[in-house]
């Protein structure tokens, strides 16, 4: 919608009787006890009232009323109880033998070569604390390659094909990954636009699909829309748990359905070394038969800003506490026995699901209407205001998943977060570049490479494109007996 041409809202009309706000739709904010909006209707310009009314239109009021209801209602119950997800619970980094290995290496490959697996990546959230205005995945870290985020993603993606091809004996260009991107009004553009200039990164524009997220309105306590403007609501977007009713809406269930596509490979933007497709998690989720699974890594320290999986109740479901809704004497609560963590298994917003159970849960989701409540300043008519914003998380799912399986993988292998910006102390792009080389010099040295380097090596080492290993596989042709001067990409 454009913004209106006209602008203040002072002195607008001078005097001339004004036409009320439309009846019927006064009536219905009535229902709802949002006529608030229309405050200051008598001082708004023809375009403006035109662009006030066109915003409430677009609004959902009816869900949005179930919304804020149930998500403020929701908020003054106790919550159960929650308990710590017994280490038996989890597929560990030690229990598995290299036989199971072999096989869900095997068998992810198989289902992806069959077309089976979709990656759906979440990718609304702006860079706001790495210090950015654009799309996360934009971000360049700072490797010897200038590779963004995506396009380290989107060349995994390229890798896993060719893989899977190869174990099945299939042409490279037969084997396809269909990637759903989810954006939001603030990244939405400028994703599409830096995905064309970059030619997809070698990936067929058509196995490329974009799709919105909603915004929901930011809401005083009391559950009032807060206006942004004399002429528009304040709105937020709804989270990434918001992914779940914009397949719905967007039809992408459907669109997953034709295709053939039967998992869903679900994660965030934001991890550097992120295993995007990894056919070892797909065949281990294939071989459990589970509706849901999460990849986990050990908590590393008890404020680390990382949610954690928890049991909701005795014997409850699994489900996640966000790392901003655990309660801090619980996040730092130990075992007596062991000295570790009780609440230890970190969420990596890396999932798995059926298209199944996608199918089932968007429609739960919606009949609860439980969204979470975050207390933030919100743009307003009045200067920053202190305002509800309502969010649901991609994780809200688990607790509805008649299955769910938890796998553990290091974080040294697999999870790089790029949260905050330079010079801060943690999960920086400075921070996840460091992981990216360690890894992959880990990986060029295992394959009889050697490395010269004039920074000291902590500081410093080798990045290996994902054109050439997706995780540290058939590197002894390029690299046995070859020294590498470190930094640099090696690639083919
Ligand atoms: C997230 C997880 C947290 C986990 C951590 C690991 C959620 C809600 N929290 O926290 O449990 O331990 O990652 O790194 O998943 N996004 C959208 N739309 C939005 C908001 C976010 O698509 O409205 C996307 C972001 O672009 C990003 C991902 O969701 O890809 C995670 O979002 P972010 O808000 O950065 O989550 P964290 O607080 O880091």
């Amino acid at each position: 919608m454009r913004e209106p041409s006209s602008v203040g809202i002072e002195g607008n009309n001078n005097g001339v009787v004004s036409p009320p706000p439309p009846q019927a739709l006064l009536e219905r904010l009535k229902d709802y006890g949002q006529e608030d909006v229309f405050a200051l209707w008598d001082e708004l310009s023809h375009d403006e009232r035109e662009y006030l009314v066109k915003d409430i239109e677009s609004l959902d009021l009816s869900r949005i009323d179930r919304i804020i209801r149930c998500s403020l209602r929701s908020q003054g119950l106790p919550a159960a109880a929650i308990e710590p997800v017994p280490e038996s619970s989890v597929s560990t980094v030690d229990e598995r033998t290299h036989e199971e290995r072999e096989r869900w290496w095997k068998m992810g490959l198989k289902a992806i070569s069959d077309g089976k697996l979709a990656v759906l990546l979440l990718s609304g959230g702006q860079g706001t604390r790495l210090g950015s205005s654009d799309p996360k995945g934009c971000f360049n870290i700072g490797l010897p390659s200038g590779k963004s985020l995506f396009h380290l993603q989107a060349e995994r993606i390229l890798c896993a094909q060719r893989l899977a091809a190869h174990a099945t004996e299939s042409s490279a260009s037969s084997v396809q990954i269909h990637w759903y991107i989810m954006t939001s009004p603030f990244t939405d553009e400028a994703t599409r636009k830096f995905f064309e200039s970059h030619k997809f990164f070698g990936l067929e524009a058509e196995q490329v699909t974009f799709f919105q997220q909603g915004t929901i309105p930011c809401v005083s306590k009391d559950g009032r829309y807060i206006m942004e403007t004399p002429y528009r609501v304040a709105k937020a977007p709804d989270g990434n748990g918001g992914v779940y009713s914009a397949l719905k809406s967007t039809r992408l269930l459907e669109d997953m359905a034709s295709k053939g596509i039967k998992y869903i490979d679900c994660y965030g933007v934001d991890n550097a070394l992120v295993r995007v497709a990894d056919p070892s998690f797909l065949g281990y989720f294939i071989d459990k038969g589970v509706a849901a699974a999460a990849k986990v890594v050990r908590k590393a320290y008890p404020q680390e800003k990382v949610g954690v999986f928890v049991r909701r109740g005795k014997g409850g479901p699994l489900t996640v506490v966000e790392y901003s809704e655990l309660d801090p004497s619980l996040a730092s609560a130990v075992n007596q026995g062991t000295g570790r963590l009780r609440f230890c298994w970190s969420n990596v917003c890396l999932h798995m699901f059926t298209l199944d159970f996608l199918n089932q849960v968007a429609n739960s989701l919606e009949k609860d209407s439980i969204y979470h409540l975050a207390e933030k300043k919100i743009p307003s008519i009045h200067g920053y205001t202190m305002g509800l914003k309502l969010e649901q998380f991609v994780f809200d799912v688990f607790p509805y998943s008649p299955t769910t399986a938890l796998f553990e993988i290091l974080r040294e292998e697999e999870f790089a977060p790029v949260k905050n910006a330079n010079g801060s102390n943690y999960d920086t792009p400075d921070s996840a570049k460091l992981l990216v080389l360690r890894l992959h010099t880990r990986w060029v040295i295992a394959a009889g490479g050697f490395l010269t380097h004039s920074v000291p090596l902590y500081a410093t080492g080798v990045e290996v494109s994902p054109l050439c290993s997706y995780a540290g596989e058939n590197l002894e042709p390029i690299c046995r007996g070859r020294t590498f001067h470190a930094p640099c990409e090696i690639t083919f």
